[in-house]
This record gives C-alpha cells, sequence and structure tokens, in this order.
C-alpha cells in the first residue's frame, strides 16, 4: 500500500471508530494524569468525579447509570451491583493500577465485560519505591529526620540511631513476577543474597540471573534479614502474613508491603511490632487503606507512606495512556491491549 493510500485508509479506519463511538459515555472515578485524560475526551463523552478523594460508592453507583465504560482507581469496589448500575450497555472496565482485586472479574466476564489494567509499565517505580522503603527502616531515615526537625541532634555519637547492615544479608521476596524479579535484580548491588516463595518457580536460567534460590514459605520467613510482600492480593494470599508467620521471622528481621494491605493481618502486625517480634516494618498499603490500625502510627520502628508504589510522573503518565488505550479499545468491541480477561470477548 502506497503512503498516501495508508494514510487514506487509517483516516477512514479513525471516523469508522469515531463513528461507532459517537454517543459513546463513560465514567472516569477520578482525574487521572492529562495524557489520558486528552486521549479519552476525544473520543468520548465524559461523566468525572473530579475531587480530590475518591469517589463514595454511592455516587459511583449514581453516575455509572447508563455508561459503556468505566475509567476505575483501586479505590473503587466494581461488583455486580456497580455493573448492575452501569446496566446491559457496559463494554469495558479500564483500571488504572496492575492490581485488580477491586473487580469482581468473574461476574465481568460472566456479563462479556473486558477489564483492562496497566502491567509492567510501574515494575521498575514500584522496585525503586520498595528498596527506598527497606533503606530508610533499616537504616533509620525518616527517625533521624524526625530528630532533625525537632532540634534532637546534639553532635556525632558513636551509638546514634544505629540501623541493619545489607550487604550479605537475605532478602526474601514472597511473589517472584515482575515486581519481585525488578527487586531481587536490584539487591546484586547491595550484595544480598536472595530467596523467594512463589507457587510460579523461575526457571533454572533466570533463578542463575537473578542468584535467586526459591524456597518454601516457611523457610523465608526463618532465613529472611528483610521480607518483601509482592504478591497480588486474592483469597489465597488473604492475611498470608499472620500472626503464626510473624511469629517465624528472626527477631531482628524487617518486613516491607507493597503489594495490597489485606496480604498482611494489620493487627497481628501491629502486636508483632509492640512485642519485638520483628524489628521494624515499612507499609505502602494498608489493609482498610486508607485507614491505619490502631498503634500502627505511633510506633518509631515503622515506616508509612500513602501508597506511592508507582507514584512516579513518567509512571502514573503512561499508566494513564494505558488506560485510556484499555478503555477505547473496549468501547470499539477490540480486545483491550492489557486485557486481564480476554475470555470475555466471546461472551460479548
Ligand atoms: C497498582 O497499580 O496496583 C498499584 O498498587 C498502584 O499503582
Amino acid at each position: 500500500m502506497s503512503q498516501v493510500n495508508s494514510q487514506i485508509w487509517t483516516e477512514k479506519k479513525d471516523d469508522l471508530r469515531l463513528l461507532k463511538m459517537e454517543l459513546r459515555e463513560v465514567l472516569i472515578t477520578r482525574r487521572i494524569p492529562e495524557p489520558g485524560m486528552a486521549m479519552i475526551s476525544r473520543e468520548c463523552k465524559i461523566r468525572l468525579w473530579d475531587e480530590d478523594r475518591p469517589i463514595p460508592r454511592e455516587k459511583l453507583l449514581e453516575m455509572a447509570k447508563g455508561v459503556s465504560g468505566i475509567v476505575c482507581m483501586l479505590t473503587d469496589r466494581i461488583d455486580a451491583v456497580a455493573m448492575d448500575s452501569a446496566g446491559a450497555g457496559l463494554k469495558v472496565i479500564a483500571t488504572m493500577a496492575v492490581g485488580f482485586d477491586n473487580i469482581d472479574i468473574n461476574e465481568a466476564t460472566r456479563r462479556g465485560i473486558v477489564v483492562g489494567n496497566t502491567p509492567g509499565v510501574l515494575t521498575d517505580a514500584t522496585a525503586d519505591l520498595t528498596w527506598a522503603l527497606m533503606l530508610s527502616l533499616g537504616r533509620r531515615i525518616v527517625e533521624g529526620d524526625r530528630m532533625m526537625r525537632k532540634r534532637g541532634f546534639t553532635g556525632w555519637s558513636p551509638t546514634l540511631l544505629l540501623g541493619a547492615d545489607f550487604a550479605g544479608k537475605t532478602l526474601g521476596i514472597i511473589g517472584m513476577g515482575r515486581i519481585g524479579t525488578a527487586v531481587a535484580k536490584r539487591a546484586s548491588g547491595f550484595r544480598m543474597r536472595v530467596i523467594y516463595f512463589d507457587p510460579n518457580q523461575l526457571s533454572p536460567e533466570k533463578e542463575k540471573e537473578l542468584n535467586a534460590r526459591s524456597v518454601s514459605l516457611l523457610d523465608l520467613l526463618k532465613e529472611s534479614d528483610f521480607v518483601c510482600l509482592h504478591c497480588p492480593l486474592s483469597k489465597d494470599t488473604f492475611h498470608l502474613i499472620g500472626e503464626k508467620e510473624l511469629g517465624m521471622m528472626k527477631k531482628s528481621a524487617y518486613l516491607i508491603n507493597v503489594s495490597r494491605g489485606a496480604v498482611i493481618d494489620e493487627k497481628a502486625l501491629v502486636s508483632a511490632l509492640v512485642n519485638g517480634k520483628i524489628a521494624g516494618a515499612a507499609l505502602d498499603v494498608y489493609e482498610q487503606e486508607p485507614e491505619l490500625s490502631a498503634g500502627l502510627a505511633e510506633l518509631d520502628n515503622v515506616v508509612l507512606v500513602p501508597h506511592i508504589g508507582s507514584a512516579s510522573i513518567d509512571t502514573r503518565n503512561q499508566m494513564a495512556v494505558m488506560t485510556a488505550q484499555n478503555l477505547i479499545a473496549g468501547l470499539a468491541g477490540e480486545l483491550p491491549p492489557f486485557c486481564v480477561n480476554p475470555q470475555a470477548m466471546s461472551k460479548g
């Protein structure tokens, strides 16, 4: 096809797509970064919850009425009730996150609704935050910062804020998917030994490349100096780390969670931290997000950040673009480029 012809063909194809989508109305439950907003506003009529807080449930149900697509956040529960609210015309749900535990995927699939997410693009940002938390916790950065601001630093001391070493220590990774692997890659720079627990074992080549060894959950908890959680939340991983598991960890060990809050029994964690069963914890995610379990905020041996694993400018821009691509493809009856339930296409 000549250059000119292919251009005409593309224009025609775009015209067709525009025609097909002309009346498509979509709900966006929170303003997403501009590159994604711009793509969606070119092709759809938007209903936007434009406040600086997650959309309340009753508003979501009200604003979803009759839409063909929903762009949701990980803070929104998209279940059968929400899908009912939208009605039979709902074709696509595009979440601006890699995790999709907030969406009832089986229900969406049964109804022929395709669901898109944003895998891959946030891997490095989330792995970087994991290391930032591990280093802050182990080297007591936040405690030091608090001391400086209170003018509590009276001069160098041989015993001030002594923390953990990293070189030669063992990093235990629970969930060796994309993010777990990126965390493991960074460990060689710190000269750490890496062990991991994942139902899907890596190939021997990959294990060699990462210098990582597969172990049981029990062995990982017993041997690790730092335990990082990178598994998705599911019925199998809900409260994966509770009182019993915390009791198996070394008293000198640290726990880091950047996956989903409910993977840890947060009450049991507070008790383990208070009773010195483990040395400390760093959390990006919370069981009852955005609430904290009683006692957590009062502890010095924790570092707490507000679910910012993927919060770098470029990453969030790219997540917004992927979300828009998923939405637009789903509205046009095409398979979203990042689809978690492609089998829904055969039900539509
Ligand atoms: C995700 O994408 O699931 C993260 O938790 C938020 O970026």
